[in-house]
């Protein structure tokens, strides 16, 4: 865990609440958490789910793995240490986003139970939903969309996860989608289904 360096800082409230900016865009903020194997789906699901809330009138952002790591995160490799102060980091601003009101999607590989743990932690009861995508790997490997997994097979790429880097997956997981066996369209249905139980947006026509 990053201790706090600064010194002689306060926190300070702002006048307006966080309820009152969900009672204006008419949604609860909170975060979906992706995680599974590169080449599971994550990012399909995170994005379409983003365009189907984007058409009922909701305010998503996806928070992706890959992009992320060209900006806020790009001084960070695929050491234990490097990814879990990248899902740290991400948890931070996710919670941020949480509080603006935003439903928040991330699609990270996030092999470490501890590091996802310890984001749902820090958004609190009820804010964080975290979905393995519990895609078999042969499949994940079959797709392989950006060629890593022949070139980790290769020995060409050291570390990746599912190969010769490790992946802890979710023991209870407030969803698992496998993209072997759904798509992304029946996903996102299911995806939508727990955000209205949870009361994140309110039931079509309601
Ligand atoms: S995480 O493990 O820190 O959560 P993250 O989701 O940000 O990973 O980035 C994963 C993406 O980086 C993969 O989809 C893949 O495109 C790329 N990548 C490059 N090297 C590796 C590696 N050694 N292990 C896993 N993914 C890698």
């Amino acid at each position: 865990m990053t201790k706090i360096k600064a010194t002689n800082i306060t926190w300070h409230e702002g006048h307006v609440k966080r309820e009152e900016r969900e009672k204006l865009l008419k949604q609860k903020g909170c975060l979906i958490w992706m995680t599974g194997l590169s080449g599971s789906g994550k990012s399909t699901f995170a994005y379409t789910l983003e365009h189907t809330l984007m058409q009922r009138g909701h305010l998503c952002y996806v928070l992706d793995g890959d992009n992320i790591r060209h900006g806020l995160n790009k001084n960070l490799g695929f050491s234990a240490e490097d990814r879990e102060e990248n899902i740290r980091r991400i948890g931070e601003v996710a919670k941020l986003f949480a509080d603006a009101g935003l439903i928040t999607v991330t699609a990270f590989i996030s092999p470490y139970r501890k590091d996802r743990d310890r984001n749902r932690e820090l958004l609190g009861p009820g804010n964080f939903f975290e979905v393995f995508c519990d895609t078999p790997i042969e499949v994940c490997e079959q797709r392989d969309p950006k060629g890593l997994y022949k070139k980790a097979r290769a020995g060409e790429l050291k570390g990746f996860t599912g190969v010769d880097d490790p992946y802890e997956a979710p023991l209870q997981s407030e969803l698992v989608l496998d993209a072997s066996k759904v798509t992304p369209q029946e996903a996102v249905v299911r995806l939508i289904e727990m955000l209205e139980k949870a009361g994140k947006i309110p039931p079509l026509g309601a």
